[in-house]
C-alpha cells in the first residue's frame, strides 16, 4: 500500500526523470524484482495474494508512466501533428553563371588533349604581368589608361591578362609544359555594352622541343570545332610583345543554308583569340633555353564567347546578377 501510494503520487517533468522512475520500480534490480525474490519467504497459502499485489503494483507503475509520458510530450511538443509520410518539397537549385558554363566547357575541351589547369594571383607585380613578357618599358599597356595600379615603384597592379600565370609556370616547371590559365583580369577601360573593366580569360601555353606554328593552328582548330561545332578558322597577322609571329584567330560563325548557301544564322567571322609562338625573350626571362625549346601561347576572352553562345547583347548583363537574367541558365549543363 505504501509503495502503491508512492507510485500514484509520483510526478515527473522530463523524460529523464520518468525513465529513472521506470528503472527504480521495473528495472532488473528494481523494487518489484526485489520483492518477487522474497516470494520464497511468504507462507504458501499467502503466495497467490502476494503475487497478485505485485502484479497490481507493476500495472500501477506502467499506468503512471503512460499518463506522465503523454503529459510531458504534449508539453514539449515532441509529438507533433506533422504528417511524416508527406512527400518533401523540391529543393530550389541555383544555376551556373554563363561565364562559368563557358569556362567549364573550354577547360574540358583542353583537358581532353592533355592540358592541365594553372592559376595565379589577381594582384601581380610588374615582372609577371609585363617585364617577363617582353613589354618595353614605355609600352602603352603599362599606362595608367589600361592598368589598375595598386602601388608604384615597385609596381603592383591588378593583372591585365592571365599571361602572368604562364610566366609563373615557366619559372617553376620544366618543359614539356601544357597548361591553360583561366581567370579574372582587369583593365581600366570605359564600361559599355561591349567592354567592361573586369572580364575573364583563358590563356594557353604549350612548350616542348620542336613545337611549331602548325601545332598551334591544329590545336586552335580542334578547339574551335569542339566548341562551335562544324566551323572553320582563319588566322590574321597581329602583334603581341610576348609572341613572334603573332596572329588573331577568327572562327566562322554562321550556318550556311544548304539550298541557296545563304547564311541564315550568325554574322560571319567572329574574332575569338590572340595567339603566337612564344618570343625567345620570354622563354629566356623565365629560365627556358630558346635554343632547345619552342612553344605557342593563346588567349581568349570568356565573356565575348559566352555572349555569342547565348546571344547576349550587352556584356554588363554578365555582371549585374539580375536574378531574371541568371534564371534563364537553369538546367544548362
Ligand atoms: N595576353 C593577350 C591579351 O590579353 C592574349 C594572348 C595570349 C595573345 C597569348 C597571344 C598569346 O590580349
Amino acid at each position: 500500500e505504501e509503495i502503491e501510494n508512492e507510485i500514484k503520487s509520483f510526478n515527473a517533468s522530463s523524460a529523464d526523470e520518468l525513465e529513472a522512475f521506470r528503472v527504480k520500480y521495473l528495472g532488473k534490480k528494481g523494487v518489484i524484482k526485489e520483492m518477487s525474490a522474497r516470494m520464497k519467504d511468504v507462507a504458501p497459502e499467502d503466495r497467490k495474494d502476494f503475487g497478485q499485489s505485485l502484479n497490481a503494483l507493476k500495472d500501477a507503475v506502467q499506468e503512471r508512466i503512460d499518463s506522465l509520458k503523454e503529459a510531458i510530450e504534449s508539453q514539449s511538443g515532441t509529438e507533433s501533428n506533422e504528417d511524416l509520410t508527406r512527400p518533401s518539397g523540391l529543393e530550389q537549385a541555383g544555376s551556373r553563371h554563363p561565364v562559368t558554363l563557358v569556362r567549364n566547357e573550354i577547360e574540358t575541351i583542353f583537358q581532353n588533349i592533355g592540358f592541365s589547369i594553372a592559376e595565379g594571383p589577381e594582384i601581380e607585380d610588374d615582372w609577371h604581368n609585363f617585364s617577363a613578357l617582353n613589354f618595353p618599358e614605355e609600352h602603352p599597356a603599362r599606362d595608367m589608361q589600361d592598368t589598375f595600379f595598386i602601388e608604384k615603384d615597385p609596381d603592383i597592379a591588378l593583372r591585365t591578362h592571365t599571361s602572368s600565370v604562364q610566366v609563373r609556370i615557366m619559372e617553376t616547371q620544366k618543359p614539356p609544359i601544357r597548361i591553360i590559365a583561366p581567370g579574372r583580369v582587369y583593365r581600366n577601360e570605359d564600361i559599355s555594352s561591349r567592354s567592361h573593366c573586369i572580364f575573364h580569360q583563358v590563356e594557353g601555353l604549350y612548350i616542348d622541343k620542336g613545337v611549331s606554328f602548325a601545332d598551334m593552328k591544329q590545336t586552335i582548330e580542334y578547339f574551335a570545332k569542339a566548341f562551335f561545332g562544324k566551323t572553320k578558322i582563319r588566322l590574321r597577322p597581329s602583334y603581341f610583345p610576348f609572341t613572334e609571329p603573332s596572329a588573331e584567330v577568327d572562327v566562322y560563325w554562321g550556318l550556311e543554308n544548304e539550298i541557296d548557301h545563304r547564311i541564315t544564322k550568325g554574322t560571319g567571322w567572329l574574332e575569338i583569340m590572340g595567339c603566337g609562338m612564344v618570343d625567345p625573350n620570354v622563354l629566356k626571362a623565365s629560365g627556358i633555353d630558346p635554343d632547345i625549346y619552342s612553344g605557342f601561347a593563346f588567349g581568349m576572352g570568356i565573356e565575348r564567347i559566352a555572349m555569342n553562345r547565348f546571344q547576349i547583347g550587352d556584356i554588363r548583363m554578365l555582371f549585374e546578377n539580375d536574378i531574371r537574367f541568371l534564371k534563364q541558365f537553369q538546367g544548362a549543363w
